[in-house]
């Protein structure tokens, strides 16, 4: 038995979530809005308004699971990988909250984490009869603001990168190219929504040639850079009046990119069980493409809920309780990592 307390803070997300037996109790995140007028995130301001929620996200996500502080048996926190000054807010908030109860205290790697989402269960159960964790091994494709790997998962913490972005990560490309048609930060949901409008087929963008599991978008946004350009000394409404067409167009490009590689890693590995992770995870081109492929292919796919896509405690929360059920501890002298491996 055993009742956790999750911290994340490693971007612009402030959460919190209580965990208990692996059932998820609650899950509140504070999403940071002052970063939207600058295009991406502003380190020194995520450290401040971190600093500012914790306290609320934390009561907040306390109350909402119906426990009280003395129920908590450990303390779950993002060590890394992420924005430093963020993730030691985080991690002190954790470290002085594991002392003052005397309670054991785990580190998580953020991106284990997302990928663990996959087992955390439907809160009603019966409303998914047919939910089901994936099975070992499965390839997770991670697709996040920060990063872009293809992993291959033999177990919890048994996890192997067999593929990842040479240079910007899938968010990146979906937030940059968002900057470029003047939408705001952060850009992938904007696109997501006008590409529903829009034709996939409207504009060719290139399809880089990248050798083995690994990505690269740098190029992508470039030539979308040039694209817009051209177009707009054509035509200055050009943006206005393709807005639809353009974000389907880019979508459905990085989602090629994506999926040709998943294709690759599924055939090279023989495995097919395949998941998807990340903030980009909730983009429905995505999860729609996934499911199309998945029946061609014979694959079984896994798709996090929404709420378990971008940044969440809860996902920390799991990767917490299965590292508790392991001892797997870390003692007070424990600092955040800005990069770190699995
Ligand atoms: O995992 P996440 O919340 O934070 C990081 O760890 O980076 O991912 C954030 C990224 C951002 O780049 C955001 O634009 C992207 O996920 N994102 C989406 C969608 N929702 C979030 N990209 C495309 N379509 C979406 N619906
Ligand atoms: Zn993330």
């Amino acid at each position: 038995m055993a009742t956790i307390l999750a911290i994340e803070s490693s971007c612009d997300e402030t959460s919190a979530a209580i965990c208990k037996d692996g059932k998820m109790l609650s899950n509140i995140i504070a999403t940071q809005a002052v970063h939207q007028k600058y295009g991406g995130v502003v380190p020194e301001l995520a450290s401040r308004a971190h600093q500012q929620h914790i306290i609320p996200v934390v009561e907040d996500a306390i109350i909402s699971a119906k426990i009280s502080k003395k129920d908590i048996d450990a303390v779950a926190f993002t060590r890394g990988p992420g924005l430093l000054g963020a993730l030691l807010v985080g991690t002190s908030f954790a470290k002085s909250f594991a002392f003052a109860r005397n309670i054991p205290l785990i580190d998580v790697n953020h991106m284990q984490a997302h990928i663990l989402a996959h087992f955390i269960p439907p809160a009603n159960p019966l409303e998914q009869p047919e939910w089901a964790a994936p099975e070992f091994p499965f390839l997770c494709l991670t697709v996040s603001g920060g990063h872009t790997q293809i992993v291959l998962v033999k177990d919890y913490f048994d996890m192997e990168i067999v593929g990842q972005t040479m240079d910007d990560a899938a968010g990146e490309a979906f937030d940059k190219t968002a900057k470029i048609l003047g939408l705001p930060y952060p850009g992938g949901p904007l696109i997501d929504k006008y590409a529903k409008e829009g034709n996939p087929q409207a504009f060719q963008f290139p399809e880089p040639q990248i050798p083995g599991l690994d990505f690269s978008f740098s190029g992508l946004k470039t030539s979308i850079l040039y694209f817009v350009r051209d177009k707009k000394k054509e035509d200055p409404d050009f943006l206005e009046k393709n807005m639809a067409d353009i974000c389907a167009s880019v979508q459905s490009r990085i989602i090629t990119i994506l999926l040709a590689k998943v294709k690759r890693a599924a055939k090279e590995f023989r495995v097919n069980n395949i998941a998807i992770a990340g903030g980009v995870s909730a983009n429905s081109g995505l999860r729609g493409a996934l499911q199309d492929m998945a029946g061609k292919q014979n694959w079984k796919v896994f798709i996090p809920p929404f709420q378990y896509c971008t940044d969440n405690a809860g996902m920390i929360a799991i990767a917490g309780y299965h590292k508790f059920l392991k001892g797997d501890f870390v003692g007070q002298d424990v600092a955040p990592l800005a990069r770190m491996v699995f």
